[in-house]
C-alpha cells in the first residue's frame, strides 16, 4: 500500500506539459483507450457522464491545422503560417474532450469539475507509462468551424480541451512553489 501511494505521488510531481514531442514512435493506440478508461473513474455529481473523448485522426488533425494556421495568418499576418503549420502537423497525438452542456448553471459547473478530474487522470495514467501531453485551450478550440470539422454541436458540447499527446522530447522543470502559503488553519 505504501508503495501504492508513494508512486502516485511521483507521478503527481513530476507531470509536466509537455510542449515537444518525439516524431516517432507514436504511443500505442491500447494505452490512449486505457486512460479514457480510467478518465471516467473521475468523480462525478449525479452519475451525468459528461465527458466526451474525440480520438482525432489524420484528417481531422489536417482541417485543425489549415484552420488554426487561418486564424494565425489573419490575426499575426502571413509571416509564420508556414512554421505554425509545420508545428502543428508535427504533433504526433490528438485528442479532444468535451463536456455535455447543461441548462442548470451548477449541473454545468460540476460537470465541468468532473470533465477537468477525468482530464487529470487522463493524464497521469499517460504519465506513468513515459506518454506527455499539453493540455490546450487555444483560439481555435472556440471556433465554429473547430466544431464543424469534429461533428460535434456547441449547443450540446463545449470543449474542456484539446490534448496533444507523444512521448517527450523534453521535459520542463516543474514551477510550483511550495503550497504553505494557500494553506488557511481554522481553528
Ligand atoms: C484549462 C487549461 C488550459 C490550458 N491551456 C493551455 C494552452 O492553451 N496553452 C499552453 O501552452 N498550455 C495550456 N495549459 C497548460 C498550462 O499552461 C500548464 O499546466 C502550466 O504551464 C503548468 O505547467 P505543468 O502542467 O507542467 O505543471 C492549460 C492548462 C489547463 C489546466
Amino acid at each position: 500500500m505504501t508503495t501504492n501511494i508513494i508512486a502516485i505521488a511521483d507521478v503527481i510531481h513530476q507531470r509536466r506539459t509537455i510542449h515537444n514531442f518525439k516524431a516517432d514512435p507514436k504511443p500505442p493506440a491500447a494505452e490512449i483507450i486505457r486512460a479514457i478508461d480510467l478518465a471516467v473513474c473521475a468523480p462525478n455529481h449525479h452519475g451525468t457522464e459528461p465527458w466526451r473523448f474525440y480520438l482525432i485522426g489524420e484528417a481531422s488533425k489536417e482541417k485543425i491545422c489549415l484552420l488554426n494556421a487561418e486564424l494565425h495568418g489573419a490575426a499575426r499576418g502571413d509571416k509564420s503560417v508556414q512554421a505554425k503549420l509545420d508545428r502543428w502537423r508535427e504533433i504526433p497525438g490528438w485528442l479532444l474532450l468535451t463536456c455535455a452542456k447543461s441548462a442548470n448553471d451548477i449541473r454545468a459547473s460540476e460537470d465541468y469539475a468532473a470533465c477537468c478530474c477525468a482530464a487529470q487522470n487522463l493524464m497521469l495514467y499517460l504519465w506513468s507509462v513515459g506518454i506527455g501531453m499539453k493540455w490546450t485551450t487555444g483560439a481555435v478550440t472556440r471556433e465554429a468551424k473547430f466544431y464543424d470539422i469534429l461533428g460535434i454541436d456547441p449547443n450540446a458540447e463545449t470543449v474542456v480541451g484539446l490534448f496533444w499527446y507523444g512521448y517527450p522530447a523534453e521535459v520542463p522543470p516543474g514551477n510550483r512553489k511550495p503550497a504553505g502559503d494557500k494553506i488557511v488553519q481554522l481553528s
